[in-house]
């Protein structure tokens, strides 16, 4: 189900024209569909339910806005943050603290103290040190904090180098051989309650099988820190699932991956804590922006959009597929690279692309643009942040504005 498809000649997002949106707002702008974001998330929640003791956190990176935080806690979601700045977002849009886990290879003290302070549910550490200061810092306050061990069990996700996380040689978790002896003496350490581990192995994960070989071997881990005499009863499983981007990109389904939870958890007896960032919101966002010029090239001409890398970062950092759809087709075609107003060839967006055809003035949009959008802008050379939309029915509202430091006003 798409929530972006054309009614009467003219892309909607819902039940609200795009031209509409780009006439109130200007481009380009981030717009989000408030039942798609719903939909994802409840059918993750759904696809789970055949799990005992779940628990999902909203991976806060993939979409810090606030109104989308906000749509999200009402689904039952946590949150999965990384920063200071993230827990605010998450607390601000009214999810508990006891809702939020706070991962991140690195957390500064004063991020830990008021985490601490704020009451975050789970601290995810990822080295031995970060586990001492934390109880420290715990016995400072007063206060005892609920943490797991993050592990590297060196699987290759088989996704972009950029966002694989699970190998040997990755910055994140700790060396899955030298989790027991350290699970020891951190489970001795005054203010720290060490209630089991956690993996994330990488991001846009196309298949279930590295996804499985990690969980068997956190699995086997956790039968080892039993027999070991510890008490284990929490297993974070991260997030990673991908999403289609291109029409005939194949991914797992929500179904497939609970089943294979399922499986390789039967035995565990823990609570398992989910934390989907780009499964929830990567397919409710897309990003509108206006044609420039259709400039004419060696190979193919170039269309040059309102959009640039500082709004959408991920072609020019993965070689990232996004598709483009012109809002009012005119049923014909053309080959053209897509580009961005920024000063750099990497500001692309597709080369020698088969797309609608397009003309100077015409709307367009990036879709699957909901998570690791907006996330990732920057006022690189000297552009705004682009607004933001939230779409629900056939209304719409601003829920970030343009925003341009004041410095870079003319
Ligand atoms: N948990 C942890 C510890 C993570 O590091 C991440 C993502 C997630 C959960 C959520 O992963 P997801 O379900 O969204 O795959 N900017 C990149 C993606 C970076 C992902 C970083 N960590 C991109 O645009 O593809």
């Amino acid at each position: 189900m798409t929530y972006f498809s054309p009614r009467d000649g003219v892309l909607c997002a819902e039940r609200v024209p795009l031209p509409v949106i780009a006439e109130a707002v200007g481009t380009p702008v981030h717009v989000y569909s408030a039942a798609a974001l719903r939909d994802a998330a409840q059918r993750f929640r759904a696809a789970l339910s055949i799990l005992p003791r779940v628990r999902v956190a909203f991976a806060v990176k993939a979409n810090p806005n606030g109104a989308v935080l906000h749509l999200l806690g009402g689904c039952g979601f946590g949150a999965d943050i990384v920063s200071g700045g993230e827990m605010r977002r998450a607390l601000d849009a009214g999810i508990a603290a006891s809702d939020i886990v706070f991962s991140g290879v690195g957390k500064t003290d004063r991020e830990l103290a008021d985490a601490l302070i704020a009451g975050a549910g789970q601290f995810n550490l990822e080295l031995e040190e970060e586990g001492q200061v934390l109880a420290a810092l715990a016995r400072a306050q007063g206060r005892r904090a609920t943490a797991v061990l993050r592990v590297n069990p060196d699987v290759d996700g088989g996704t972009h180098a950029k966002i694989s996380t699970g190998r040997r040689g990755n910055k994140f978790g700790v060396a899955i051989a030298d989790v027991p002896a350290m699970y020891d003496r951190l489970s001795r350490l005054d203010g720290l309650d060490l209630v089991g581990v956690a993996l994330h192995i990488g991001s846009q994960l196309r298949d279930l099988a590295p996804l499985e070989e990690a969980y068997d071997r956190i699995g086997q881990l956790v039968a080892d820190l039993r027999a070991r005499g510890h008490v284990v009863g929490r297993v974070d499983l991260g997030g990673g699932l991908g999403i289609p981007y291109r029409a005939d990109d194949v991914v797992p389904t929500l179904d497939a991956y609970a089943a294979m939870v399922a499986r390789v958890t039967r035995d565990w007896d823990v609570e398992l804590t989910f934390e989907p960032g780009r499964v929830v919101a990567g397919l409710a966002g897309v990003l509108l922006t206006r044609v420039i010029w259709v400039k004419p090239g060696a190979d193919h001409p170039f269309v040059i959009v309102d959009a640039a890398m500082n709004d959408l970062a991920r072609p020019a950092l993965y070689d990232a597929f996004h598709r483009f759809e012109a809002v009012i087709p005119d049923g014909e075609r053309m080959v053209a690279t897509i580009a961005g107003p920024v000063c750099e060839s990497g500001d692309v967006f597709a080369v020698a692309r088969d797309i609608d055809r397009v003309r100077r003035g015409d709307l367009a949009v990036l879709h699957a643009t909901g998570a690791y959008g907006a996330a990732m802008a920057s006022t690189y050379n000297c552009r705004a942040l682009s607004p933001q939309v939230l779409v629900d029915g056939d209304r719409f509202e601003i829920v970030a504005d343009r925003y341009l430091p004041e410095e870079f006003a003319a």
